[in-house]
């Protein structure tokens, strides 16, 4: 039976999943979109009442059946294995666009000692760098920098967990502290630089009036979900290596405040240097902020190479923190899929590792052609606001009805500093549920709605890229 280390161990595992690129380039634009500083109070809402919640239920499941999310599942009901494997199969499927965003970070690692994004960084990226195809229909020309840096990135997760929980225990006491310093140091850089209080400005300045809005509340409940790694047995299979005994509830916090607070103070480091953007190019806030992977290629290296004070730094800063906060994320994906296929056909952890990676690595290949970013798009799209609210409310019902939740309740409070009281019974069985369906309908009523209009309809996701990168679609 496997074991972590030591408690930290499984604490910088479970942070290290949590944050990751989501809390960079997400959380800071969703914030400023939806009601800036007062965005925080829904987003605190959904924190305490779904995302601790649920990250208490995941943690006990985890640890009383000592199994990855299917075979768990599989305990609690022989009829509901399929929304473990439904989970890990996500997880699967985020962690292949995952790693081809990290290989690009890697790549731009690299570019940023001659900052050679220059003059115009969108035109590198998607025409140099990217050579963008003008469908996603079209696979287009196989960048093989790209290529390789991502055999690199698979190759590390492969060689981080084929030896099990104990060197993931060793590379997440360094790969989660190291992008906080690092964040700590582009955050003071940021704040320092004339512009920056514009910038803060723009993020935080609370507009109360979006508070009235559904989709302001149901972007926060997405936020949660995705950025605590809910929902696709990673957070059960991490728990699954605790030693009997070990605490839940105050573990569970710590990992959500830790995740909160990382994302708040990416916002930071993130508008400072757009408002030194805006005052360098005297362009308004709101034509410069944007968020996702137009942000970290576009606009944040637009930004560095006008840095008074050793640019190249601070990009290899900038994306030495993104490598690092979002490797772990992306082998905690990898790690809860082939632990539900170890546990399943029997086979070791070494041989279970090697397939999953090999095969993420060959579908990845797809995406490292021009049409990838498309794919990227689509697929992030799809599981993120659909697969994983449905995941995560079959998960409630399961945990809270079928499994029981005076069971789990009774687990953790045996277990834990910290006492849960029946409020948490309440938001995982009735709450939760009732927030969840609400989102996945007003979500799926959106994505029809966006159906209509001009996108494609076999591929509703590059609505939302269009929407994301509007100098696309000026440009072809
Ligand atoms: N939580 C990670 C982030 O914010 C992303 C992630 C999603 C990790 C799903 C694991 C599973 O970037």
């Amino acid at each position: 039976m496997e074991n972590w280390q030591s408690r930290f161990a499984f604490l910088m595992a479970a942070i290290g999943s949590a944050v990751g690129l989501g809390n960079i380039w997400r959380f800071p634009y969703v914030c400023y979109k939806n009601g800036g500083g007062a965005f925080l109070i829904p987003y605190f809402v959904a924190l305490f009442t779904v995302g601790i919640p649920l990250l208490i239920a995941e943690y006990s499941v985890g640890s009383i059946f000592r199994k990855s999310s299917p075979i768990a599942m599989r305990k609690i009901s022989k009829k509901v294995e399929w929304v473990g494997w439904w989970g890990v199969f996500s997880a699967f499927f985020i962690s292949i666009y995952y790693c081809t965003l990290m290989a690009w970070c890697l790549c731009y690692l690299f570019h940023s000692f001659g900052l050679i994004w220059q003059p115009d960084a969108g035109n590198f990226f998607f025409n140099k760098f990217l050579g963008i195809t003008s469908s996603p229909s079209i696979i287009g020309k196989i960048n093989i920098q790209i290529l390789f840096a991502l055999l690199f990135i698979w190759t590390s997760i492969f060689l981080i967990l084929y030896k099990g929980v104990k060197s993931i225990g060793k590379v997440v006491a360094i790969t989660v502290p190291l992008p906080t310093i690092l964040l700590l140091i582009l955050t003071i850089r940021g704040l320092t630089l004339p512009g920056s209080s514009t910038g803060l400005e723009f993020y935080l300045s609370p507009d109360f009036s979006k508070l009235a809005m559904p989709s302001v509340w149901l972007s926060a409940y997405a936020q949660i979900f995705f950025s605590l790694s809910l929902a696709q047995g990673i957070m059960i299979v991490y728990a699954s290596f605790l030693k009997k005994g070990s605490d839940i509830t105050n573990n569970a916090f710590i990992t959500a405040l830790a995740d909160g607070g990382t994302a708040f103070m990416a916002g930071f480091a993130v508008f400072s240097v757009l408002g030194y953007l805006a005052y360098q190019t005297g362009l308004p806030m709101n034509e410069i902020a944007r968020g996702g992977i137009g942000l970290a290629f576009i606009t944040y290296p637009t930004a560095i190479s006008k840095m008074p004070f050793m640019p190249s730094f601070f990009g290899i800063i900038f994306f030495l923190a993104l490598l690092t906060f979002g490797i772990d994320s992306a082998f905690s994906m990898v790690e809860a899929i082939t632990n539900g296929i170890k546990d399943k056909f029997n086979i070791s952890r070494e041989k279970a590792t090697f397939i999953i990676c090999l095969i993420g690595f060959l579908i990845g290949i797809i995406l490292t052609g021009g049409g990838g970013i498309y794919w990227i798009e689509i697929t992030d799209h799809f599981i993120s606001n659909f697969a994983l609210v449905f995941i995560g409310l079959l998960e409630c019902l399961i945990f809270g009805y079928i499994f029981g939740g005076e069971k789990i309740r009774k687990y953790a409070n045996e277990v834990s500093e910290i006492k849960i009281g029946r409020w948490w019974k309440f938001m995982l069985k009735i709450f939760s549920p009732i927030a969840l369906i609400s989102i996945a309908f007003a979500s799926l009523i959106e994505l029809l709605t966006e159906g209509y209009e001009n996108y494609p309809s076999w591929s509703l996701g590059v609505g939302t890229f269009i929407q994301t990168f509007p100098e696309l679609s000026v440009k072809k």
